[in-house]
Formats: C-alpha cells, sequence, structure tokens
C-alpha cells in the first residue's frame, strides 16, 4: 500500500510518541487534582477482557484504582467485555463462568454497585449499533496503522486478522463514547485507542453537526494515565496468565506461598533493590511494598544477607496479609451466583437506558428518528 497517512492518521500512529506522552501525563496530573475537588464532572470508564481470573498485576496495575475512583465520588462504570474476547481468539472458552467470576473480583476489590455500574458487551444492542455510523468515519488504512491493532495481531503468533480484529478500536470507541464518558484510565499502551474514539466523536459532530441539542452528541474523552508501576511474573518475564505466572486474586494463602517459593530469583545472598541489574529480586521486593511492607529499599535492607529465602519468606506474608480481606470477601460472594446475576442485571439495564439515549441522539443528528 503506498497511501500516504493523513493528519489523524498520523495524531493515532504518535498518540505514544514522546511529546504526546509528555501531555498526557501533564493532563492527567491537572484531571487528578480536578478531581479530588470536582467528582461530579466525570464519568471514568474502563473495560476488561473475561479472559480468565485476575491477578495481583490486574490489582496493582488497574483495578485498585477503580475503588479508590469510585470513592472520590466518580460516576464510575466498568465494563465486562465479552465481545472483545472473540477478537484475537476463535472460542470464548468458559465465557459465563469467567464473566462472573470477573464480576466477582470487582465487587472483592470494592466496587460498590450501589454507586458502579458494571455490565456486559453482548447486553447492550444499542451500544453495538452504533458501530456501524462510526465504521463509516474510519478508513481501512487507518485501522491497518493502528498500533493497537497491529500488537494484538503480532500477540496471536501468525493467526489471519478478522474483520472484529480489525475493527476493534471502533468497537471499543462504541464503549467510551456511548455511556457518554470523559475519563479513562489506561497505561500508555491504550492511549491510541483513546485517540481514535477522540477522533470518531470529532468527525460524528463534523459530519453530523450538532442537530440534536447545543451540545455535541459525543463528549470527548480523556486519559487518565496510570502511575502503576509494571510488576513482573513470577518467572520475571511479563505478568501474563498465558504464562502462567501470575498469582491469581482468588487463590488461597497457601498456593501463594507454594508459588512464591518457586518464584526466580538469583544467587546473590545479600537482597538489594536493582531493578535494572536485579530484576526478579527487585520485583519481589516491589510487591511486597505494593502490600505495605515499606519502601522497597527498606524492605531489603531489613532482609539484608538473609538470602532469597527470607525475601520470600517475607512477600508471601505481605501479599497474604494484604489480601486476605479481599480473598475472604471473593469467596463469600463467588458463593453466591444469584447475587452476581442480579449485581450484572442492574448494570446491564443502566447501560441499556444510557445507551438508548445516546442512540436516539445519534439518529437524531442522522436524521433517522422515523
Ligand atoms: N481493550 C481493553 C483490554 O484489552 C479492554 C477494554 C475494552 C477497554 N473496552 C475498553 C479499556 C474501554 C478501556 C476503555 O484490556
Amino acid at each position: 500500500m503506498t497511501q500516504t497517512p493523513t493528519a489523524a492518521e498520523e495524531a493515532l500512529a504518535n498518540a505514544t510518541n514522546d511529546a504526546s506522552l509528555a501531555r498526557s501525563i501533564a493532563r492527567s496530573a491537572e484531571i487528578e487534582a480536578d478531581i479530588a475537588v470536582n467528582p461530579g464532572r466525570y464519568r471514568m470508564f474502563t473495560g476488561v477482557r473475561p479472559t480468565g481470573n485476575m491477578h495481583l498485576g490486574h490489582y496493582f496495575g488497574t483495578m485498585h484504582s477503580w475503588k479508590t475512583i469510585q470513592d472520590a465520588g466518580v460516576d464510575t462504570w466498568i465494563l465486562v467485555a465479552d465481545y472483545q474476547v472473540i477478537t484475537d481468539r476463535d472460542a470464548v472458552g468458559p465465557i459465563r463462568e469467567r464473566v462472573l467470576s470477573l464480576v466477582t473480583d470487582a465487587l472483592a476489590v470494592g466496587v460498590d454497585p450501589q454507586r458502579s455500574t458494571i455490565f456486559a458487551h453482548s447486553a447492550v444492542p444499542a451500544q453495538n449499533q452504533l458501530m456501524l455510523p462510526f465504521l463509516s468515519l474510519v478508513t481501512e488504512s487507518e485501522l491497518h496503522r493502528n498500533p493497537t491493532v497491529k500488537s494484538e495481531l503480532e500477540a496471536t503468533g501468525g493467526r489471519a486478522m478478522s474483520g472484529l480484529l480489525l475493527t476493534y478500536p471502533v468497537h471499543q470507541a462504541t464503549d467510551i463514547l456511548f455511556c457518554q464518558a470523559n475519563l479513562v484510565p489506561v497505561g500508555k499502551d491504550q492511549l491510541p485507542h483513546l485517540e481514535q474514539a477522540r477522533l470518531i466523536a470529532q468527525r460524528f459532530d463534523k459530519r453530523y453537526g450538532r442537530a440534536v441539542k447545543d451540545h455535541p452528541v459525543f463528549r470527548r474523552p480523556e486519559a487518565l494515565l496510570s502511575q502503576a508501576p509494571m510488576l513482573l511474573g513470577l518467572d520475571g518475564e511479563k505478568m501474563s496468565k498465558s504464562r502462567r505466572n501470575t498469582i491469581e486474586l482468588g487463590m488461597s494463602a497457601d498456593e501463594t506461598a507454594k508459588l512464591l517459593k518457586k518464584a526466580k530469583t538469583d544467587s546473590e545472598r545479600v537482597i538489594t533493590y536493582d531493578p535494572a541489574g536485579r530484576p526478579e529480586v527487585s520485583n519481589l521486593l516491589m510487591l511486597a511494598s505494593l502490600c505495605g511492607a515499606g519502601a522497597p529499599e527498606e524492605i531489603a535492607e531489613r532482609i539484608g544477607d538473609g538470602g532469597a529465602g527470607a525475601l520470600k519468606k517475607v512477600v508471601t506474608e505481605a501479599v497474604n496479609e494484604f489480601f486476605a480481606p479481599i480473598r475472604a470477601r471473593r469467596a463469600e460472594l463467588a458463593a453466591n451466583e444469584d447475587y452476581l446475576l442480579e449485581v450484572l442485571g442492574q448494570g446491564n439495564a443502566r447501560a441499556n437506558e444510557v445507551a438508548e439515549k445516546t442512540l436516539d441522539d445519534v439518529r437524531t443528528a442522522m436524521h433517522m428518528n422515523y
């Protein structure tokens, strides 16, 4: 293909370059300060694919912030992205079980269904219908250049690209835009998605005007960049379920101890915090630190020449103590499927209400309101 990228395509490809990253970081700090004063201005939206049980990487990466943001008074929306599961794989797996497990995890970490909305893609027809007009607002080459599509494709290891994989940034834009969210907590790898959603919102307004009221049909979502440190898996590689190197939220204290015992370290007896030189040992120190055991350097100093055995003991105690209440709550919730279905049903109803209202506005703007 010899097409030259348009300005919009460049903006998309550059969504993670240094200058725009610096802008996003600065803007995130501003938003964070404003949330403390004006939480009512924000609707936060986040999504998770129900591909298996949530682990400590998810928890410290994003999940813990759901409760924080909710408790600050922000209207919080959490999507169980069930349709997105089939973007990069052929089958959905035991999807019902996984969806309910995700609802359980969300509630266990403190998402309160009275204040937050948790719902699933497949239950909201009006949201999915936005996919059609949105698809008319993007070009094929723009999608092919989308950095998230590219990296998803690489991750599938040579599988042919499905139409859904190519267009999933558009579907993800329907997630964010249908519910009029203006705040999306993301890691920097997800910034191109947000840029795509903003572009679609802009183009919709440009093409169909503001026929609805005196305001645009869609709000412009902004990123809240997470500063969470990246936790590595127990083998020192990227933490991910497929690598079997995770500790899951729902694991018992014994299972946790067993896994940590096998965690990779190095042969140096004196424990030091040196993320570049000693990634595995430093990762364990960070994990203990995130679980409230103090600064990683302090923990290292306390352990001194106690070696990997002492380090693992400290980490195991910290993790098990920190997650004990979450795990207890999780077990209680998991035993009550009716309640989980009720929470999801309420969230779906709420999402349908908002999606239908947005679709109404879209129909009006497109003069298709008959
Ligand atoms: N793509 C995200 C992931 O794989 C999940 C997701 C779906 C999402 N829709 C979203 C994230 C909307 C933020 C906003 O984890």
